[in-house]
């Protein structure tokens, strides 16, 4: 078998003196989305992304926080990199610009620029803005242009390198790799830049000590955005890029403020090394709060775990990229975004995937159906079908998410409309009519395992389900896209397990527990300041919602007012309208108590009954759903759905009512 291309994707390395928000967590999940598109078209894909550790900020955000910067950093970049774990976009590769072989990497780099003559030694005096890391063109006393905030006066010895001579060598690059940046907009913005004439730039500081070091030439350290930018090629072999091939990357994935660092000095530093040059720079947009830019220093931010928590990884990921138009700026809203889980995902795919189960479940003995002969109203949404195959595909070739994402709900509504026009419901059981209901329910259950495949770089979690559920084996992404075409699914392929796809959620109860766990996570303190954070094990009980890890120290005498004591499932039963929680009756040894617990989408009632669980018995009773509750039963949250699992006592026979202390 030929060797599959390679294709080498990056996210831009994150700053350490924050945590993510979803603005971050958007050039994160597109990548994720890029990464998992293209495996599916048949390349050995590698995505990388990391952290920027170096600079002034850092030096500053570890002093107020009266530790050393390696260990502020250290504890910052687990933190990102825990997330990215945790939402299931981790990169293939996961660069620290304090990693030792990054460190030789810009060193190594330097050196060819400045043995071929590229580098020269000079001092330099400007105002600088921390923030942005780059010396901005503004008077003493003025704020930087780009982030509005005030401005330094610094003025150091330096390196410099030589970008007055790479105005030339980039037009002619540019015009040759007409799709070297896009989106078109900041294409043009980098050509009137460039066009109007480049200055040599500071690569180096005396300023800063928190650096990679040049060597020899101490006290320099490397200015951050040559040492940052250099992590793309650090990170696949760094001086040894040709032994991994993966070196030019296909696609530098950015936001659209640092176009310029990516479009414009990167590519300068590489032809100035001798280097190649990556094949693309793509500008993404802002994801927008309030008309700004969401950002920590504004205190408009949303972090993704409530988000994730309350509607699961796969509604944020479809959110993001069908809701903005890729490259533009996007408004981030909670009631957009329940409105879209509800409208697009529960209604929609979830509601097509059900329904064609529960068919297939009744008229088909549990296996997808035979085709009989074929009407034009099947032809036609086959035909649909095989156009939106070739339709998707190119969007997604363009990075056009949202439209791609619009064909593939198109198909959805039109194979609705389908079933309605043809309710295989109402058709007797004549032979006639039981071969056009195969026909019908194999013709939906086809669409469906299309859309199944093609939604699956966006709703990756969510498309394994359906993929279960159609009885197919591995997951959606052992698909070919390049083979895929209407007719794949076997007649014949039993059904495999059904699980809770996208609950429909009621809209204010959804944000209001979304907000109130935004509220929490902005309270946590830093996590270099206190020790990590317990994993304090969730309640499934009264709540649905897990409690989130929480750093806080108590007395001894504070966890004794809490009573819990072993208790005994005696009923459990489904609440009509409440598709999170199960109403319980528990056996606590003194008395036979109701709760109500969020578990409802993980555990049978029936499989419950006679089961030992851990209860506080002393919670003050409360309402949920009209249902009171009086207790609740102890879970650990697990994964990034907070799935409840039951605590328990599997070893011992413990008597009902033993206290747990
Ligand atoms: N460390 C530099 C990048 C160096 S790459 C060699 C940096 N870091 S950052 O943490 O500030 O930003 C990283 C990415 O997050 C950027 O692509 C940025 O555009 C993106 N976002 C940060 N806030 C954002 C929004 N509100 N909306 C969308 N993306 C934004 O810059």
């Amino acid at each position: 078998m030929p060797a599959k291309p390679k294709y080498y994707l990056t996210t831009p390395i994150y700053y350490t003196n924050g945590l993510p928000h979803i603005g971050h967590t958007y050039s994160t999940i597109v990548c994720d989305t890029i990464r998992r598109y293209k495996r599916m078209r048949g390349y050995d894909v590698v995505m990388t992304t990391g952290t920027d550790e170096h600079g002034v900020n850092v030096e500053r955000s570890a002093k107020k926080a009266g530790v050393p910067e390696s260990e502020f950093v250290a504890k910052m970049a687990a933190e990102w990199r825990a997330l990215w774990d945790e939402l299931g976009v981790q990169g293939d590769e996961f660069i620290r610009t304090t990693d030792l072989k990054h460190a030789h990497t810009v060193q190594w780099l330097f050196k060819q620029c400045r043995d071929n003559g590229f580098v020269y030694p000079g001092h330099y005096t400007g105002q600088y803005c921390i923030y942005d890391n780059a010396y901005v063109d503004v008077k003493p006393g003025e704020n930087c242009p780009d982030c509005g905030r005030p401005t330094e006066t610094v003025t150091e010895a330096n390196f410099y390198f030589k970008l007055s001579a790479f105005q030339k060598p980039l037009l002619d690059w540019y015009a040759k790799h007409p799709n070297f940046i896009q989106p078109e907009a900041r294409r043009n913005e980098v050509l009137s830049f460039v066009e109007g004439g480049l200055r040599d730039l500071s690569i180096t500081r005396t300023s800063v000590r928190w650096g990679i070091p040049v060597p020899g030439e101490e006290p320099h350290v490397f200015y951050v955005w040559f040492d940052a930018l250099t992590a793309y090629l650090s990170a696949v072999g760094g001086p040894q890029y040709e032994k991994t091939g993966y070196w030019p990357a296909d696609v530098h994935l950015v936001g659209k403020e640092i176009i310029r660092f990516h479009a414009v000095y990167w590519p300068a530093f590489l032809m100035a090394a001798g280097l190649p040059l990556p094949k693309q720079v793509w500008a993404h947009g802002w994801l927008l709060m309030d008309s700004a830019k969401m950002s920590k220093s504004l205190g408009n931010v949303v972090r993704p775990r409530p988000i994730v928590h309350v509607l699961g990884m796969d509604a944020l990921r479809y959110y993001l990229l069908r809701e903005t138009v890729f490259g533009q700026d996007g408004n981030f809203s909670y009631d957009a975004l329940v409105q879209r889980y509800n409208s697009d995902l529960a209604n929609g795919l979830g509601n097509l995937a059900s329904r064609t189960a529960a068919m297939i479940e009744k008229n088909s003995g549990g296996k997808i159906p035979k085709p009989g002969d074929l009407q034009p109203q099947d032809t036609a949404l086959a035909a649909k079908a095989q156009e939106t195959i070739g339709e998707v595909l190119e969007q997604y070739d363009k990075l056009g998410f949202s439209l791609a994402l619009e064909e593939l709900w198109s198909l959805i509504a039109a194979t609705d409309k389908y079933l309605t026009t043809e309710h295989p419901w109402s058709l007797g059981e004549t032979d006639a009519d039981q071969k056009r209901r195969a026909t019908i329910l194999w013709t939906t259950a086809e669409v469906l395992w299309i859309v199944t495949v093609l939604t699956h770089p966006v709703l990756p979690e969510s498309t394994a389900k359906v993929w279960t559920l159609l009885g197919q084996t591995g997951q959606p992404s052992s698909v070919a896209l390049d083979g895929l075409r209407w007719g794949q699914l076997a007649p014949g392929t039993p059904l495999g397990k059904s699980q809770a796809l996208f609950p429909r959620i009621e809209k204010a109860e959804a944000i209001e527990r979304m907000e109130a766990m935004e509220k929490e996570e902005q309270k946590q303190p830093s996590p270099v300041t206190t020790p990590a954070p317990a994993s304090a094990p969730a309640v499934g009980g009264a709540a649905t919602a897990a409690a989130p890890a929480t750093a806080e120290k108590i007395g001894i005498e504070d966890f004794a007012k809490v009573e819990m004591r072993v208790g005994q499932i005696k009923t459990a039963e489904r609440i009509v309208g409440a598709d999170k929680l199960l109403k319980l009756t528990v056996d606590i040894g003194t008395e036979i108590r109701q709760i109500c617990a969020g578990i409802a989408q993980y555990y049978e009632p029936e499989k419950l009954i006679g089961r030992k669980v851990a209860v506080v018995v002393n919670l003050a009773p409360r309402k949920l759903r009209g249902v009171e509750s009086n207790g609740m039963i102890v879970a650990a949250s697990v994964g990034p759905e907070g799935r409840p699992v039951l605590a328990g006592f599997p070893d011992e026979d413990v008597e009902i009512g033993a206290r747990l202390k």
